[in-house]
C-alpha cells in the first residue's frame, strides 16, 4: 500500500475498503436501518457525547453549511486563524447571515478572552471555530474558548469543525459544552471521502426550531425525525456506512486513548525531527496538531520534485496550503499511519538531495 502523508484523503485499510463492496440493501429495510443505527451509536464514543450523531452523504463543508443554516438566525461570530475557518466564515456569508470575522494571525491560536469579549459586544447566537487547522497544523484551545464564552454568554452556541482531528485527538463534546461538532470521513477516521458526521446537542436542536429557512437536505429537525426511525431523509451513502461500521469497530478495538497516544507520538516524532533539521514548525508549542504538522520549507525544496522522489518510494506528502504553498509543506500523521511509517518517511527525507 502506498503511504500517504497528506492530510486527507488518507490511506484506508484493505478490509475497510472491501467492506464497501457488500451488496446494497433497500435503505428503508430493517437490515440497513440496524446498521445505520449501530454505526451512529458507536460514533458517539468518538465525540465523547451522549447526544445524537448524524451521518450525512456529504463532505465536511456540507456540515459547515448545515451548522450555519440551522443554528444561526442572524448573527454569528467566526473565529478565523486559517483557511478552513475562513471557508466557514464565507459559508455563513453565502447563506445570508451577518457574520463577524474575528481574525488572528495564522500562526497564533484563537484567544478565548478575545472571543468572549466579541460575543459580549456583538450578542452573537453562535461562535464557529476550527479545532484543528489543516492549513497550518495548529490546534485551537476549543475547550478554553467554550468555557470563556459560556462564562459571559451562556446561551451562545459553540460550533466546532473537527474535520481533521476527530478520531485522532480527544474532543470531549459534552464535557466542553459544545453544541455541534462536525467532521468528514477522509481524515483521521481513515475512510474514503463522502461521509459527514455531526454530533448535535439538544440545545442546538431547540435553537433550530426557532430558525427560518433551514433548507431541506441539511435540515437538522428533519434529520432528527428520521434518525428516530434509524434512517435519514434522503438515500444514505450506504457503502460508506458499511465501511464506517467496520472502521468504528477497529477504532474502538484499538482503544480511543491508545489511538490518541499513537497520534501524539507520531506528531512528537515529526516535530522533533523538524526542529532538529532546522525546518521549524509553523504552529507554536502548546498548540501543535496531533494529526498534521506544517513545516517551514527552510531548505527551499521544490515540493513537487520532493514528491516525485518520495513517490518512487511509495510515499507522498502535501505542499503548504493557499498562501503557505511552497513556503511550507505538510506531513500528516493520522488514521492508519504508524510511527514506523513516519520513520520511513523521515529516513527518505534525510536521503533526499535536491
Ligand atoms: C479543518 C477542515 N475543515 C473543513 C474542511 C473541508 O472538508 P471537506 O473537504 O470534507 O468538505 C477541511 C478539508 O480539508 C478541513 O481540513
Amino acid at each position: 500500500m502506498p503511504r500517504m502523508f497528506v492530510p486527507g484523503p488518507v490511506d484506508v485499510d484493505e478490509q475497510v475498503l472491501r467492506a464497501q463492496a457488500q451488496p446494497m440493501l433497500p435503505h428503508r429495510s430493517r437490515e440497513f436501518e440496524s446498521i445505520f443505527r449501530r454505526a451512529s451509536e458507536k460514533a458517539q464514543a468518538l465525540f465523547f457525547t451522549g447526544s445524537r450523531v448524524y451521518l450525512t452523504a456529504s463532505s465536511g463543508t456540507g456540515l459547515q453549511e448545515a451548522a450555519i443554516r440551522n443554528l444561526v438566525g442572524k448573527r454569528v461570530l467566526s473565529c478565523v486563524n486559517g483557511a478552513f475557518a475562513d471557508r466557514w466564515y464565507e459559508v455563513a456569508l453565502a447563506n445570508g447571515k451577518q457574520a463577524e470575522k474575528l481574525e488572528f494571525p495564522w500562526d497564533k491560536p484563537v484567544d478565548p478572552e478575545r472571543v468572549a469579549e466579541a460575543v459580549k459586544k456583538g450578542n452573537h447566537e453562535a461562535v464557529t471555530i476550527v479545532h484543528n487547522e489543516t492549513s497550518t497544523g495548529l490546534q485551537n484551545p476549543v475547550s478554553e474558548v467554550a468555557a470563556a464564552v459560556c462564562a459571559i454568554a451562556p446561551e451562545t452556541l459553540l460550533l466546532v469543525d473537527a474535520v481533521s482531528s476527530l478520531g485522532g485527538a480527544k474532543i470531549e463534546m459534552d464535557a466542553w459544552g459544545l453544541d455541534m461538532v462536525l467532521t468528514s470521513s477522509q481524515k483521521a477516521l481513515a475512510l474514503p471521502p463522502g461521509l459527514g458526521l455531526a454530533a448535535v446537542s439538544d440545545r442546538a436542536l431547540g435553537k433550530a426550531e426557532t430558525v427560518q429557512d433551514r433548507g431541506w437536505y441539511f435540515d437538522l429537525l428533519r434529520m432528527e425525525k428520521h434518525r428516530l426511525k434509524d434512517s435519514s431523509p434522503a438515500t444514505p451513502a450506504m457503502s460508506l456506512i458499511f465501511a464506517l461500521d467496520l472502521q468504528l469497530d477497529r477504532i474502538l478495538a484499538e482503544g480511543l486513548e491508545a489511538r490518541f497516544a499513537r497520534h501524539a507520538a507520531m506528531a512528537a516524532r515529526v516535530q522533533e525531527w523538524a526542529e532538529k533539521r532546522k525546518f521549524g514548525v509553523y504552529a507554536p508549542p502548546g498548540f501543535r496538531s496531533q494529526t498534521v504538522t506544517t513545516l517551514y520549507n527552510q531548505h527551499n525544496w521544490e515540493i513537487s520534485a520532493l514528491n516525485t522522489f518520495l513517490m518512487e518510494r511509495g510515499m507522498r506528502l502535501a505542499n503548504g496550503y493557499g498562501p503557505l504553498k511552497q513556503r511550507t509543506f505538510r506531513i500528516a500523521h493520522m488514521g492508519e499511519t504508524r510511527l514506523s511509517d513516519i520513520n520511513l518517511l523521515l529516513e527518505a527525507l534525510e536521503a533526499y538531495r535536491p
